[in-house]
């Protein structure tokens, strides 16, 4: 297989840096949440999909436990030695690959170093999971690298680099983000039980794509924001156990018993439990709605659930609301919600498919009309989780892949 255009730059980019050649070239995609936001780190159920946005480290082992990592975008090194627990103060991007390490030298895994340039083009804080992207491609590399790929299952890899996030980087999301970059299927979303780890593959229908609708605008407030709502969701659960002492997550909790204890909880608490509590439920008729091939449901379920954001939840903003109705502006359009943590980043669309261009362009006018802002729209297939190619000698280069 002949290198495409994108992974002939990275190519480039390591002729340019080492001597000699990359072995492998470890690839993580981003992703898009078709519904069940925020549902995550309550136990709950989500049903993401991977994008044909991905970030790439070609790479090769190293005798020592040293990574060098040269990022092609940000024209800068990732410098350190496994093991090493001091973030780095300067630069973000390399705590996430240090963080990774870190983790899975604590699985147990015999940690082998490596080096070499990655290179990304999932949009960067647009909650399309850049992040978890690098995650995943570096938990890869270092994998790769150690000789022990098959060492962790998917799930176990992806709680492995959720940990790494909450922990070496701070920020603490839940395990979607990673999950679905590890184990994502072209032509499918993942319907994921957050608490168990069970997944299933929901084929996604030939006859609806997605469009995903970028806001630019920016996300400053996600991540206090994130965590005040964790926080009260997990009050909610405090609260809500006086009348259900079973519950250990609002995952345990369905509409009528939230509705029959309502007293028990302060207003605000009640909105942000009845969003999680309707979204799961939400999440399932989604999936049975799609099996049936009832696309309009799917649509309404959608929008229900950027409604439950906005209203309930309050993870919405001006941008994200805009951006829900230029796209549903469109006729081909069958729902649109937010999609990732809020308050700025993406909006996903289910549209008929053949019309996702014209979308694309109502999107494009109507946005930049109503926010004086000039959005960006990607047109993805749901498409593979995370994966490695060996280079093989050979080709014009000297390099090709085995894929
Ligand atoms: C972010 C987090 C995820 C999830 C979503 C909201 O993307 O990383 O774990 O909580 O927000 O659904």
């Amino acid at each position: 297989m002949q290198p495409d255009k994108r992974t002939q730059t990275i190519l480039d980019g390591f002729g340019t840096h080492f001597d000699g050649h990359a072995t492998h070239l470890a690839i993580a995609p981003g992703r898009v949440n078709l519904i069940g936001e925020h549902t995550d780190y309550n136990d709950g159920f989500v049903l993401p999909v991977a994008l044909d946005r991905d970030v790439r480290v070609l790479f090769r082992s190293r005798a020592d436990r040293h990574v060098k990592l040269y990022a092609l975008e940000f024209d800068t090194w990732a410098d350190f030695e496994i093991g090493n627990r001091k973030p780095n103060r300067s630069q973000l991007w390399p705590n996430y690959v240090q963080g990774v390490g870190l983790e899975l030298a604590e699985l147990g895994v015999q940690m082998q170093g490596f080096e070499g340039v990655v290179s990304g083009n999932v949009p960067r804080g647009s909650g399309l999971s850049s992040s978890a992207a690098l995650e995943i491609a570096a938990a890869k590399a270092f994998l790769t690298s150690a000789k022990q790929i098959h060492a962790l299952t998917g799930p176990q890899l992806a709680r492995a680099a959720q940990k790494a996030e909450n922990e070496f980087v701070g920020v603490n999301c839940g395990i979607m983000d990673q999950f679905i970059s590890t184990l994502g299927e072209e032509g499918h979303a993942l319907l994921i039980d957050c608490r168990s780890l069970d997944y299933q593959r929901v084929p996604f229908p030939d006859g609806v794509s997605l469009v995903i609708g970028n806001t630019k605008a920016s996300r400053s407030l996600a991540g206090s924001a994130y965590n005040e709502r964790r926080a009260q969701c997990e009050d909610g659960v405090r609260r809500l156990k006086a009348a259900l002492p079973e519950i250990t997550a609002l995952r345990d909790v369905n509409l009528e018993e939230l509705e029959a204890h309502r007293s028990l909880l302060p207003s605000t608490v009640y909105r942000r439990c009845r969003h999680v509590v309707s979204e799961n439920d939400r999440v399932h008729r989604t999936v049975e709605a799609l099996e049936r091939g009832d696309f309009r449901l799917v649509g309404q379920l959608m929008d229900a659930s950027h409604g439950s954001l906005r209203d309930d939840y309050e993870v919405s903003s001006d941008a994200l609301d805009k951006m829900v109705e230029a796209m549903r502006g469109h006729p081909g359009c069958l729902g649109a919600r937010l999609t990732g943590a809020g308050f700025g980043g993406c909006a996903v669309a289910l549209v008929q498919a053949g019309t996702e261009k014209e979308v694309r362009e109502k999107v494009q006018e109507a946005y930049a009309k109503a926010m004086n802002l000039w959005p960006e729209v990607y047109i993805s297939p749901p498409s593979s989780g995370a994966r490695v190619l060996p280079l093989v000698s050979g080709g014009s280069d000297g390099r090709t892949l085995r894929g």
